[in-house]
């Protein structure tokens, strides 16, 4: 399929989409206690979904068995939610996507549990949410899609951190997973072009260790290959005339 250019209605929509999405995130992270296991999230996240009139969108996707994601630690994305009971300090990060009168957003945001200091876990964030920043400054109308790439690994780089290449960001809106896919990494000045009218999900995922994944035997949890720590920040971005809007914010 070629990348889809939303019209001013779907944008609207997924804007009111976007505004439910990141207040739903947001209420999951505070209620991300120590103690608490991540099915006792997945059920707080679909029930809030369904309580804003969306549906989720993860569920059943590919067989996958929940509304939303739960990374811990080592675990870099697409961990199903279980029996596992948050610890203080746990590195978690939460990916969630609704769709609502028909148009899909997703975002993702990494926490620390409780309220433990942890410096690393800390700064691997804050290096995760500049690139974030970075790549979607990048989301011009005339760039091309390399150029988010490059600007998310320019950053995670100067931290000295790696990006989690095995994955990326991707088109969103009238489904998931649409053209064209948003790598993390360059080089700059390759790709498609982005125009007005394109959403994209735009998802960074560093790591304080090597970057090489493997799968868990679920067939989903992608962990680092070394024990290293990893992060996932996550908006949909409308590329517009006037530049990067991100969609997922509270506003
Ligand atoms: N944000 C993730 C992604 O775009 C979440 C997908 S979870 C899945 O890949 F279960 F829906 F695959
Ligand atoms: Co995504």
């Amino acid at each position: 399929m070629a990348i889809t250019l939303k019209s001013h209605r779907e944008i609207t929509l997924m804007h009111q989409a976007g505004r439910i999405l990141a207040s739903i995130l947001a209420e999951l992270s505070t209620a991300a206690r120590p103690g608490m296991t991540t099915r006792e999230l997945d059920h707080l996240a679909c029930r809030w979904i369904q309580e804003a009139g969306a549906e989720p969108v993860f569920l059943g996707y590919r067989g996958y068995p929940a509304c939303l994601c739960t990374s811990v630690n080592d675990e870099v994305l697409h961990g199903i939610p279980g029996s596992r009971r948050l610890q203080a300090g746990d590195l978690l990060s939460l990916d969630l996507g609704l769709r609502f009168h028909g148009l899909v957003v997703d975002a993702a945001v990494t926490v620390i549990v409780g309220d433990s200091v942890h410096p690393e876990a800390a700064r691997l964030i804050t290096a995760t949410e500049e690139a974030f920043w970075a790549g979607c400054a990048a989301a011009q109308p005339g760039n091309r899609v390399g150029d988010i790439g490059a600007a998310i690994e320019h950053v995670a780089r100067r931290y000295g951190y790696a990006v989690i290449a095995d994955y990326g960001g991707h088109g969103v809106g009238l489904g998931l997973h649409e053209e064209p896919s948003v790598p993390n990494t360059g080089p700059a000045g390759r790709g498609p072009l982005l125009r007005a009218g394109m959403t994209l999900a735009i998802e960074p995922m560093l790591t304080n260790g090597s970057g090489e994944t493997v799968v868990r035997p679920d067939g989903w949890t992608v962990v680092t290959k070394d024990g290293g720590l990893a992060t996932h920040y996550e908006h949909t971005v409308l590329v517009s005339e006037t530049g990067p809007i991100v969609l997922t914010m509270a506003e």
